[in-house]
């Protein structure tokens, strides 16, 4: 049996007539930039996440960039963000023109552990990003109020966790602003490049919407400020709204998926992706964490089933950010998460036959 890591093509390949529709309706109308289906995706993912306002964006990289230039950082602000993450998260602050400041993970989520982001906060900091890596939530109790206490604001980046609970509450309602990657290999996916960001706050969407359109204020050739062009695409949304309410559904199926992963990987004492009770994660990825991930994947490869590694390296130890003077070592947890988690296939569409055959090949194998 072949199983790959992913496999898009089993979700799209269904949906293939409501997407060619939802091209010609898009046609039809001529309403490429702006439109209708963008109207409908931001008032529909608003009301999902629990939020008043979203703003439809080109990725959930110009999500982040647009929303911490929404806060008018300076030069010397700092940012308190995690390593453990795709390079988009830290790179919008250094677009946004603040200061990277990295603290380190809880070493069972990967997630920002709350006791280290008190340890690097200056008078400088000025806001925290987080993620919620895998989609499980980050200790939002603690961060939420560490944040309230030092007058900080708090960015969300969602783009893991699209439809994540914690304590009854969506993912996305908690920061000043809240990011979600669209990115089609993410647990809600567009047919390309697309984003949006959600929030409560008026006056911080209107100045992201400013950002993300040219500084434009609701008059034609009249700039407020100096910004970019990164709404989204009125055929991205449109196809979004193709697939929002089928959502749900997807996210109870990963759970049930990863429940039973969980289950077989305990028995052999092995270690995976966990949330707390009073979370509900919409998982984007299966994570294990093993010493030998390179003898386990071959393993699994040998026998057709792929697997594979998010963000082997930090972004503290990234080429990229060498000027920030970070070194190995700084953050212990973050690095061993980058060095001991190994993925395997998890997507909804994934077959019971094919469950069953990768927990018998887990409880045939010596770890
Ligand atoms: C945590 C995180 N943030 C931001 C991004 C950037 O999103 P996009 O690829 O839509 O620009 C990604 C994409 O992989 C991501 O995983």
């Amino acid at each position: 049996m072949k199983i790959n890591l992913f496999d898009l093509s089993r979700q799209i390949s269904p949906l293939r007539k409501s997407f060619t529709k939802a091209f010609e309706e898009v046609l039809d109308k001529n309403e490429f930039t702006h439109g209708e289906q963008t109207v409908m995706l931001e008032k529909n993912f608003a009301n999902f996440v629990d939020c008043k306002y979203a703003l439809g964006v080109k990725s959930g990289t110009a999500a982040l960039i647009v929303a911490l230039k929404a806060l008018e950082l300076q030069k010397d602000d700092e940012v308190i963000t995690t390593p453990m993450t795709f390079s988009a998260t830290s790179d919008a602050i250094i677009h946004a023109g603040a200061k990277i400041v990295f603290a380190d993970v809880d070493p069972k989520t990967g997630n920002l552990d709350p006791e280290s982001i008190e340890k690097v906060k200056t008078k400088r900091t000025k806001a925290i990003l987080l993620v919620h890596f895998a989609g499980v939530p980050c200790e939002m109790t603690k961060i939420v109020s560490f944040c309230k206490k030092n007058k900080l604001f708090l960015i969300e980046d969602a783009s893991h966790a699209h439809g994540s609970i914690y304590k009854n509450k969506k993912i996305g309602s908690f920061g000043d602003l809240a990011c979600f990657s669209f990115y089609p290999s993410k647990a809600f996916g567009s047919l390309g490049n697309a984003g949006i960001i959600t929030t409560n706050n008026k006056k911080l969407l209107k100045k992201a919407q400013m950002f993300a359109e040219h500084g434009l204020y609701g008059k034609k050739y009249k700039h407020r400020l100096v910004g970019y062009n990164e709404k989204i695409d009125n055929l991205q949304s449109a196809f979004l709204n193709v697939k929002l309410p089928l959502l749900e559904g997807w996210i109870e199926k990963r759970l049930k998926i990863a429940k039973k992963y969980q289950a077989v990987f305990a028995k052999k004492g092995v270690k995976t992706v966990v949330w707390p009770e009073y979370s509900k994660p919409s998982l984007y990825i299966f994570s294990i964490f093993i010493k030998n991930r390179g003898k386990f994947a071959k393993y699994l490869s040998d026998n057709g089933v792929g697997s594979g590694t998010y963000y082997p390296t930090t972004l503290h130890l990234q080429e990229s950010l060498k000027f920030l003077g970070y070194k190995k070592g700084d953050f212990p947890n973050a690095e061993l998460y980058a060095k001991q988690t190994l993925s395997i296939p998890f997507y909804p569409e994934l077959t019971n036959q094919e469950i069953d055959f990768i927990c018998d090949l887990i409880k045939k194998y010596e770890f």
